[in-house]
């Protein structure tokens, strides 16, 4: 049914992300109240902080994601929730207040799992069709799978250690990007690609490439960025760098950095779509990619995919850049695809929930 309106709730990592979208994909109203820029000044995410954040806006995000879509909660026909994975105590703040709703307005409650959203929102963009293949990079996670149903994922890969973002904010506190005005209120990642096209020589610094020889579709990120601390700390010594300040290749730096990271996930890629391929996982002739998550807001790191499917023969989308990113849009779609599958959701105990640890 296209006139079905269902409200999003997202609190899984450090956003309190809203929305209200309906069944035809659109967005009627939404809001975000982000703790990026605090966590930046704290240098990392503090749980505890997080968390009460949380709690002081999750009202206030239902509410305003309401009135922007000038719908009271007695016309929405459910209510979707992040129940994992994520930071138990942040998800609790959402679904608290989620099955508060539910009750008190006698709304069914859709249980929806972060990751699956983030690949599925695409499909509210894009006319993409099952099965395809999803890359999701963000600072949490980084994972390749084929999805072949709203509920039906099959993991080829996954990140042995970090995940890319959370390198990438590591590497851009470390570099103390923060420092340059410009860059001091962007996530890491986005500093490190502000920095990389203000650079003259990208190949000025080697990094080691990830996992050349494995045959899986799995990633690795913490060789990298030992590599990028050694050259940083053989730089601040060359120019007897101290404090706050910058070593003078920084934008070099930055641009051999997200060059690896480009190459290291578009070669787990590239060997995700030849095992799809020989096992027969998409279709011949209808291979869609999909990245999503944080990091795929990355102009170079996306281009960088789009020619690696240009070569084998698959269409590399992406959600529009503020969808990537954590945001409530993508909990209610995939509480509208779940509603299209008419899934029964009565049976839902949200005290039982049991997220997986980030
Ligand atoms: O999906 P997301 O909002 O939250 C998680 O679930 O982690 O992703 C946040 C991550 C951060 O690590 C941030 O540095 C990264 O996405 N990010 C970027 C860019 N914008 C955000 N990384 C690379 N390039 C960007 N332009
Ligand atoms: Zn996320």
């Amino acid at each position: 049914d296209p006139s079905v309106t269902i409200l999003g709730i997202e609190t899984s990592c450090d956003d309190t992300g809203c929305a209200v979208v309906d069944g035809k994909g659109n967005v009627l109203g939404e809001s975000l109240f982000s703790q990026n820029i605090l966590h930046l000044r704290y240098g990392g995410i503090n749980p505890l902080v997080a968390r009460d954040l949380h709690r002081d806006n999750i009202e206030l995000a239902v509410n305003q994601a309401l009135e922007k879509a000038k719908i009271n909660v007695t016309a929405i026909d459910a209510i979707a929730v992040t129940t994992k994975p994520g930071l138990l105590i942040s998800l609790q703040i959402g679904v608290k207040y989620a099955k508060y709703l539910s009750k008190s307005y006698n709304k069914p409650l859709i249980p929806i799992h972060h990751m699956e959203s983030h690949a599925l929102v695409a499909r509210m963009f894009y006319d993409i069709e099952f099965p395809f293949l999803t890359l999701l990079i963000s600072g949490g996670h980084c994972l390749l799978a084929v999805v072949n149903d709203v509920d039906n994922f099959l993991l080829l890969g996954n990140t042995l250690d970090n995940a890319p973002g959370e390198v990438l904010d590591k590497a851009a506190r470390r570099m103390k990007l923060r420092n340059i005005p410009a860059y001091s209120e962007l996530a890491g990642g986005r500093a490190i690609e502000e920095a990389a096209k203000c650079s003259n020589n990208s190949e000025l610094f080697a990094f080691p490439m990830p996992l050349v020889k494995s045959r899986d579709c799995n990633f690795s990120f913490s060789g990298i960025q030992d590599a990028l601390i050694r050259h940083l700390l053989s730089k601040e010594k060359e120019h007897s760098v101290v404090g706050d300040r910058i070593i003078p290749e920084v934008n070099d730096l930055c641009a051999a950095f997200q060059s690896i990271i480009a190459e290291h996930i578009s070669h787990r890629v590239q060997r995700a779509v030849i095992f799809c391929t020989k096992n027969q996982l998409l279709k011949e002739n209808y291979k869609n990619i999909v990245v999503s998550g944080g990091v795929a807001c990355n102009d170079f790191i996306f281009k960088t995919l789009q020619h690696v499917g240009d070569q084998l023969n698959c269409n590399v989308l992406r959600p529009p850049p503020k969808v990537c990113t954590d945001n409530g849009i993508m909990i209610a779609w995939n509480g509208i695809e779940k509603i299209k599958k008419k899934y029964q959701f009565h049976d839902v105990t949200l005290n039982s929930i049991e997220p997986k640890a980030p």
